[in-house]
């Protein structure tokens, strides 16, 4: 996330300032060791004179101990003064672009965050800035260098397929990209199947705590963001990635292949409920419950797929207004009891990230039987 800051530009502006002038072959050297002292002005661009030596510039005279150092190790090397042209620094922050093109007002109503997926730049445009979204688009390229396309929220996610709408604003125009996140690469598509890079330290942290030779059941896998790591950390767990989008499953097997774990991640279309009914009951060791949404309604199901003996339930929900995570754990724990098993152990709770004011995404890690 950028920070939008408003920190003026350095002009490009003739320096004086204290210098070393060496033959060019020592320059490496004399840099390094200039670099080591903490004495090289980096702001300022190294010269040449006019009888070829180079000239390195310097924050400040170097002590007596580090002339003597420097002359030892470099004799040749002589200590000087001169004019130095300043380096013109790229602009860091979309204000420092958008400086002499929008006023004051709209420049702090810029999207104080944005998201990256690989590379393509999701930001939110409020609506004061609505009709100067793609000068703020090409800012982003401009402070982004590895950005190509520029996309802006419109509208929630929403839909069984948790879906949002985008707009394109600026680069190429596409809804497609190859992500990286913790070793794994993943070919996305924000358009068709749900993805967010917000969530990269909870897929890091359930891929951490999977134990060997396990059975893990992804319920709304996506394009497999918890699946692939796990498989991959883990090369006897065995993955079962289901989701009813057709379109995640496809990038999910292809991510799958990608990643090179397609011998141990098995990706199944559909209803999560029909398809445990039918082919997952009583398999997992562990199951993953990613959509907060609607995942009290798949308590049940969660419950089926857990072996007999037990199993440990990763269950993401929404906490909301003034609801808290002891609640969510309540009714977690009254549904799994419902289904005829009792929550034994709650080894992780904590709220994931904020989703919109007065709600948050969070997680419950219970040990089931
Ligand atoms: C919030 S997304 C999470 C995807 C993925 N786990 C991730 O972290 O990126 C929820 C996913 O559940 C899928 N889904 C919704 N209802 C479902 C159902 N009844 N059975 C299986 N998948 C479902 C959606 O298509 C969506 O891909």
């Amino acid at each position: 996330m950028p920070s939008i800051g408003l920190k003026k530009l350095a002009n490009p502006m003739p320096t004086e300032a204290p210098c070393l002038k060496v033959p060019k072959t020592d320059g490496e050297k004399t840099l390094t060791l200039a670099n080591k002292l903490g004495l090289t002005d980096k702001t300022l661009i190294i010269q040449k004179d006019p009888t070829g030596l180079l000239c390195i510039p310097l924050t400040r005279k170097p002590e007596e101990k580090e002339s003597a150092l420097l002359k030892t190790q470099i004799p040749q090397l002589q200590l000087a003064t001169q004019v130095f042209p300043e380096k013109i620094q790229q602009p860091k922050t979309l204000a420092e672009v958008l400086q002499n093109q929008l006023p004051p007002n709209l420049l702090e109503a810029l999207p104080r965050a944005l998201d990256i997926v690989g590379d393509i730049a999701i930001i939110e445009i409020p609506p004061e800035l609505q009709t100067h979204k793609n000068l703020v688009g090409k800012a982003i390229l401009k402070t982004h260098r590895s950005v190509r396309t520029v996309l802006a929220k419109a509208g929630a996610v929403s839909g069984t397929y948790r879906l949002r709408e985008f707009d394109f604003i600026v680069g190429e125009n596409k809804t497609t990209t190859l992500y990286k996140e913790h070793g794994c690469s993943y070919y996305v598509d924000v358009a068709k199947a749900y993805f967010s890079p917000r969530l990269s330290h909870e897929h890091n942290r359930v891929a951490s705590v999977v134990q060997n030779g396990e059975t893990v059941v992804d319920l709304f896998a996506g394009v497999g963001p918890f699946a692939v790591p796990i498989a991959k950390k883990h090369p006897d767990v065995k993955v079962y990635g289901v989701d009813i989008n057709p379109d995640a499953v496809a990038l999910l097997e292809k991510n799958a292949r990608l990643n090179r774990v397609e011998n141990r991640v098995y990706p199944i279309v559909g209803d999560a409920r029909q398809i445990v009914n039918e082919k997952l009951r009583g398999i997992a060791d562990r199951v993953i419950m990613n959509l907060p949404e609607t995942a009290n309604e798949f308590i049940d199901t969660a419950c089926k797929a857990v072996k007999p003996k037990g199993g440990t339930v990763h269950f993401y929900g929404f906490i909301r207004l003034d609801e808290t995570l002891e609640d969510m754990k309540q009714h977690f724990a009254e549904a799994v009891e419902k289904a005829g098993m009792k929550v034994e152990s709650v080894s992780y709770a904590k709220t994931v990230r904020e989703t919109a004011p007065h709600e948050c995404q969070a997680v419950v890690d219970a040990q089931i039987r």
